[in-house]
């Protein structure tokens, strides 16, 4: 198992470049199941996640054509099975996006239901509600989700709890069911938005997204596209942590800041200093220390959950006490743990971590558990006294696109141990 070991210290200086959404290829790339031709998907970013989800496609025999720049052609048109096997939903609860294109185009599908997760139960339930009042039949078999469904009838639904994943399958649904679906208590999130813009760039209609009420008008057909994926709004702020815990000076290329607003503003709050282009975002924290932030996770457009943990770590090596709230998730604090083990003073109390920022970390072993808890050890491995390796570092390469050499060219010393 590949490891990562950082030698901390260096104030990061230099330029990124922002690759393509994970959490938006992944539900576009299970929206090409819909298209009754061949589509193309561009900035498609080199993933771990990314590439389960292409063998999923595959396994169901889509034919899937892959270039050296990761641009992605898709031909549903020669599928010939609905199944969703444990042996990759067990690797990727993402794998759950299939539900919804698989009966609305296929009237069938067998999806292995996810289990937990390292950061929650994480349920599907809404998913399988949703689907339920278009008019599926789903029971659960053997640990599969089995859903059938002659076509899918638009209804109005509100969804029980805000859900980005249960929002673009029951989305993906509406767009082939007779009639008008209106999903109510919508997420909002831009990975939302930009599978709605794909959805309509292959002749659906839908509109709405990005508010809490997107309304879906079937159509019969969907025709081939060209997209291309909206940049990592979380790689984005992930990068900028990393220029101001370190106290450096960054500039993240091609990306779209209006989709970092909550993300931004606390960074201001840290003392960080901020220029903002159209496509481009530039901080500043030489010679300071950071200061310490309250963070409330909740959904777009406030706080993201998936950026709780890159904050943790700023908070560890900050001036003063910050509090940081997880709403999202039950169990995404693991990361506080190891960093404990780095000399940090967290408390933790339920789904609150209350953090006494101290002066130094110091290099430990460490142990990644999730994607966005490893990028949070990665931060904290960047500041800490002496030499940090971090295990089980698969975790980040299901997320994060050439984190080390990213990061190197930023100056970090960091290297990938086979
Ligand atoms: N929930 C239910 N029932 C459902 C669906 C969700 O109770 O049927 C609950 C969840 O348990 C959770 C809350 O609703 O407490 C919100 O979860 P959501 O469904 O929004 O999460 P998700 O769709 O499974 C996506 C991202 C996550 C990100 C969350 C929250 C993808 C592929 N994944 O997950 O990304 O943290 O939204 O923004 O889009 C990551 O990239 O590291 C990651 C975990």
């Amino acid at each position: 198992m590949d490891r990562l070991q950082i030698q901390g210290g260096v104030a990061l200086e230099g330029e990124v470049r922002i690759s393509g959404a994970k959490n938006a290829s992944l539900p576009i790339l299970a929206a090409t199941l819909l298209a009754s031709e061949p589509v193309t998907v561009g900035n498609v970013p080199h993933l771990q996640d990314v590439t389960t989800m292409i063998e999923l496609l595959g396994q169901m025999g889509v034919t899937i054509m892959v270039d050296e720049r990761m641009r992605v052609e898709v031909d549903a048109t020669s599928l010939n099975r609905t199944v969703a096997p444990y042996e990759l939903v067990k690797t990727m609860r993402a794998s759950i996006l299939v539900l919804g294109p698989l009966l609305s185009r296929f009237g069938q599908a067998d999806v292995s239901l996810p289990g937990g997760c390292a950061i929650g139960p994480r349920p599907v339930n809404i998913h399988v509600a949703g689907l339920q009042a278009m008019g599926a039949d789903i029971s659960i078999e053997n640990g599969y989700i089995r859903a059938r469904a002659s076509r899918l009838k638009g209804v109005r639904l509100v969804l029980d709890t805000v859900t980005v994943t249960g929002t673009e399958n029951l989305m993906m649904a509406a767009v082939l069911a007779d009639g008008e679906t209106m999903l109510e208590n919508a997420a909002r999130e831009p990975e939302v938005v930009d599978l709605a813009n794909f959805l309509n760039a292959m002749g659906a209609k839908v509109r709405g997204a990005g508010t809490d009420k997107i309304i879906i008008e079937g159509v019969t057909k969907l025709h081939s596209a060209e997209y291309n994926v909206l940049p990592d709004r979380i790689e984005t702020g992930t990068y900028l942590i990393a220029g101001a815990i370190t106290g450096g000076h960054v500039r993240i290329s091609n990306t779209r800041p209006e989709h970092l607003d909550a993300v931004l503003a606390k960074l201001e709050q840290a003392g960080a200093t901020l220029k903002i282009g159209s496509d481009w975002v530039e901080l500043d924290m030489r010679g300071r220390r950071p200061k310490s932030v309250d963070v409330r996770t909740a959904p777009y457009p406030a706080f993201p959950t998936d950026m709780q943990a890159q904050f943790a770590a700023l908070n560890t090596v900050a001036d003063g006490v910050g509090t940081i709230i997880e709403t999202i998730f039950e169990n995404r604090f693991m990361h506080m743990l190891e960093m404990r083990r780095m000399g940090a003073e967290i408390r933790l109390e339920g789904n609150t971590a209350i953090i006494k920022g101290v002066s130094k970390l110091q290099a430990a072993p460490i142990m990644a558990t999730d994607l966005r808890a490893s990028a949070s050890l990665v931060l904290a491995g960047l500041v800490a006294e002496g030499c940090t390796v971090i295990d089980r570092i698969y975790h980040i390469d299901r997320g994060y696109e050439s984190i080390e050499e990213k990061f190197a060219s930023l100056g970090a010393q960091i290297t990938r141990l086979p």
